[in-house]
């Protein structure tokens, strides 16, 4: 007879895995096959930050029946990956992290939340850089680094946001960065990426990616040099261009990157609804090389009207003409070429050295000696957060879809269920499809008419990408 910890052990085994992917060089790579990962991603907060609340024990990863909605509807519209901003490490997330694994959906996770002592501040960073900030961010590390389908950490997003924070912020910033590599180094068993999330502020954009990319004179495991850098960019807006949306400007400043560069938000959404011609751009050959892809904003209609879906207070769910523009815009692309590129065989960039020329707006911070570690830090990394709140994959019993889903003129969408991939397979538009009312306006009426909305603030942490943004993008197309 076989012991349960046998059991166990087979019984996890036996659950299938997308492949584990590796940030080397400037690109993720799938090392089963040798090629280039693109995301195809979605921002991923159902209720926006009040979907995080310590107090009622939820966060968008603790309901599986929630989750299991979800992942069939991002499922059907063909991402592979999700990112989740606020995460609450004594929570269970096994089932949805399994959830997402089984629908081949990769998690890019931020450690840090918008309440008080789980995030570093702009203002006076010194003042939120502190031992039991650090250790709740190390627990988040700690509850998703088993996961196979963990891609990446998010060790901060937009902090810096205009050059009074470009003053004060940046040696936090890479600091934290640094603890949470040392942190994974010494307790996880896989080098999972950890990089920073930037506003789109031209201004302080390069400043920014130049600080958290180069390496300490002399360091070849530089542990403060950030694995990835992404940007939040809200330029391209309406049927915009390459060149009018500035995006040119993008692949000209990141290219020659030591790191993987992606958007990890995009899909400005004046006009609305949004059209999402951008996705061709992000996947074609004007970006690829510099580019892996990018993160759409978001998953679910909040006030600030950036919604692919409506969420109804009883759980059931309503696809907003905007899911159904970004879907036939994914469904144009030839995924199987995109996902098939092999990295170049010519040596990769190197990062630079840091040093004060890298920097080129006058009061940016070009100090890189970094803050030590607060008191008690040391033993945390050292030792661990103790009690670790770790998880793991498990076997999920039903895959059907048990909320209503909608289509824009109310029918509900019959057998929606999540598609569990079998091994190494990662999700692409194609892989599950469900018959749907497609809401395209044959008579100009009613369904897709939305009326142009202004976006106010998206959430705490990830409100103010948009008005820059905005701004950088007037700046830009002037
Ligand atoms: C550290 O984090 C763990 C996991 O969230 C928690 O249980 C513990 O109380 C925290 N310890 C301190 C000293 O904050
Ligand atoms: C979303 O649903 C709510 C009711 O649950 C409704 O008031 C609102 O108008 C809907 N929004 C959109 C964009 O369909
Ligand atoms: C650079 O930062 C370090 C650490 O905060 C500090 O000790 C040092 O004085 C700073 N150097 C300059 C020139 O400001
Ligand atoms: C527009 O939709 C309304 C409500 O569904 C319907 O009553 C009306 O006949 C439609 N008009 C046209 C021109 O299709």
């Amino acid at each position: 007879m076989l012991l349960p910890t046998a059991l166990l052990a087979l019984g996890a085994s036996l659950v299938s895995a997308v492949p584990v992917l590796e940030a080397k060089d400037n690109y993720f790579i799938n090392p089963k096959t040798g090629n280039r990962f693109q995301i195809v991603g979605v921002a991923y907060q159902p209720g926006g930050s009040a979907g995080y609340d310590p107090s009622r024990g939820v966060d968008p990863l603790s309901d599986a029946d929630v989750c299991l909605r979800d992942a069939a509807i991002l499922q059907v519209l063909g991402v592979n990956a999700i990112r989740v901003y606020n995460l609450n490490p004594d929570l269970n997330h096994d089932q949805c992290a399994s959830i997402f694994n089984a629908a081949g959906m990769y998690m890019l996770l931020d450690v840090n939340s918008p309440l008080v002592g789980e995030s570093l501040t702009s203002f006076n960073p010194w003042e939120s850089y502190y031992a039991s900030y650090l250790n709740r961010t190390f627990a988040v590390v700690e509850a998703f680094k088993n996961y196979p389908n963990t891609l990446a950490f998010f060790s901060g997003n937009e902090v810096i946001n205009n050059e009074e924070t470009g003053a004060t912020v940046p040696p936090y910033s890479r600091a934290v960065t640094r603890d949470v590599k040392n942190y994974v180094k010494n307790h996880c068993d896989r080098p999972i990426p950890v990089g920073y999330s930037a506003a789109d502020v031209r201004d302080v954009l390069f400043d920014t990616f130049n600080y958290f990319q180069c390496l300490e004179d002399g360091k070849t495991d530089d542990l403060s040099h950030g694995d990835i850098f992404a940007l939040n960019s809200y330029s391209w807006c309406g049927d915009s261009s390459f060149t009018k949306s500035g995006y040119d400007q993008l692949v000209a400043g990141f290219k020659g990157s030591s790191v993987p560069i992606f958007y990890s938000e995009y899909g400005c959404n004046t006009p609305s609804p949004r059209i999402f011609t951008e996705v061709g751009t992000i996947y074609g050959p004007e970006m690829t090389d510099v580019f892996s892809g990018g993160i759409v904003y978001e998953y679910t209609q909040e006030p600030n009207n950036f919604g692919l879906a409506n969420i109804s207070a009883d759980g059931s769910i309503t696809l907003l003409p905007d899911w159904y523009a970004l879907k036939d815009q994914f469904s144009k692309l030839d995924f199987t070429k995109i996902q098939g590129a092999k990295p170049p065989s010519a040596p990769a960039p190197k990062a630079p050295t840091c040093e004060s020329k890298l920097i080129s707006t006058k009061g940016f911070n070009s100090n890189f000696t970094l803050p030590v570690l607060p008191p008690d830090a040391p033993e945390i990394i050292q030792k661990g957060v103790s009690p670790k709140p770790v998880g793991k994959l498990v076997s999920i019993s039903s895959w059907d879809v048990k909320h209503p889903v909608r289509n824009p003129d109310g029918s509900v969408i019959s057998g929606l269920a999540v598609k569990p991939l079998g091994e190494d397979e990662i999700n692409a538009p194609g892989t599950n499809t469900v018959a749907l009312n497609s809401p395209t306006p044959t008579s100009g009426n009613g369904t897709t008419s939305a009326t142009p909305k202004n976006a106010a603030g998206k959430s705490a942490t990830a409100g103010i990408s948009f008005v820059l943004g905005a701004i950088a993008a007037v700046a830009v197309a002037l």
